[in-house]
């Protein structure tokens, strides 16, 4: 028999959830759905550190800089729900709009510099409003661990911040990019590619390649590092390049030179479909390498 996973729809559900046992260690993959092996790899990684695991399913408005973006985003609850299950999820959260941001709701957690330029600067109030949802998840779960994607650098970076400065008591926990075999990125956005469009997305992680390869061969000046990037993404017609940054991987603060470590980090759009992808260049591993 399939297994089926315990679904939550309520705060007040939660709650009871998370007091009917006396777990020492609960794991929080919050999702906005449609999910895929970048997800179901946050999942794993939950469920090999925690005795119980939740995913939560709920496209935040409040994170949404364009109405269509918003109404495009892509819904599959049945095959999310048997997902999770497969992956051995415990339980599923699944608020509505009207649960999260009820009648009257008017407090935001407004995150500082971390979130300024790169993404903060492209999606005006983006920040705001994950930091906020982010921030309610983990009031209403008060998980021990809780789990985020690499792929979304500056989110995780913007999480840790507030985390800190407000003292939450959860640890969280990054997880690895995972990638096509081709190197996109995976995404819920992918599935709005055609397959010409989705052929052209693979100039993003080539393009984070070339800065790597740069970097590797002595390359320290942010300037040159990004350039490399540019050419990559330059020769792609169907790429419309947004930005690419080189900044620290803790304060998203634009770097000059690469001392030790930078994040490379880039927003294209490829036809009407908005990509992000990222990679930390990193001086200690490529001393391990060349080891
Ligand atoms: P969503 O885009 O659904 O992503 C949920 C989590 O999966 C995030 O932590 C994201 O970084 C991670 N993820 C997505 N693609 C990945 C990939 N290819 N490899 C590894 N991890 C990947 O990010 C959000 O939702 C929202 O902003 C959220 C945090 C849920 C707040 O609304």
């Amino acid at each position: 028999m399939m297994a089926v996973i315990e679904t939550l729809e309520t705060i007040a559900a939660v709650r009871a959830w998370r007091a009917s046992g006396g777990w020492r260690t609960v794991g929080l993959v919050p999702t906005m759905g449609y999910l895929h092996e970048g997800h179901l790899a946050l999942v794993a990684e939950a469920r090999a550190t925690c005795e119980k695991v939740v995913a939560s399913i709920f496209v935040n408005p409040a994170q949404f800089d364009r109405e269509e973006d918003l109404a495009a985003y892509p819904v599959d609850l049945e095959q999310d729900k048997r997902l999770l299950a497969k992956a051995g999820c415990d339980a599923l959260f699944l608020p509505t709009p009207a649960t999260m941001y009820p009648e009257g709701f008017d407090t935001w957690v407004e995150p500082g510099a971390v979130a300024a330029e790169q993404e903060g600067r492209h999606r005006p109030g983006h920040f705001r409003g994950v930091a906020t949802v982010v921030l309610k998840l983990l009031n209403i779960v008060q998980p021990s661990h809780a789990f985020f994607g690499q792929k979304d650098a500056q989110q995780l970076a913007v999480i840790r911040a507030f985390v800190r400065d407000l003292d939450v008591a959860t640890a969280i926990v990054p997880v690895a990019t995972q990638r096509e075999a081709d190197g996109l990125a995976r995404s819920s956005r992918n599935v709005r590619l055609s397959p010409a469009e989705r052929q052209a997305a693979t100039v993003l992680y080539r393009g984070l390649r070339a800065a790597e390869d740069a970097f590797r061969s002595g390359e320290g000046r942010a300037a040159a590092l990004a350039h490399a990037v540019h050419a990559v993404l330059d020769a792609e017609p169907r790429a419309q390049t947004e930005y690419v940054s080189v900044a620290d991987p803790d304060t998203l603060r634009e770097l000059d030179t690469v001392e030790t470590r930078a994040l490379v980090s880039l927003a294209v759009w490829i036809g009407k479909t908005r990509l992000i992808d990222n990679l930390i260049l990193d001086a200690s591993e490529q001393a391990r390498d060349g080891a």
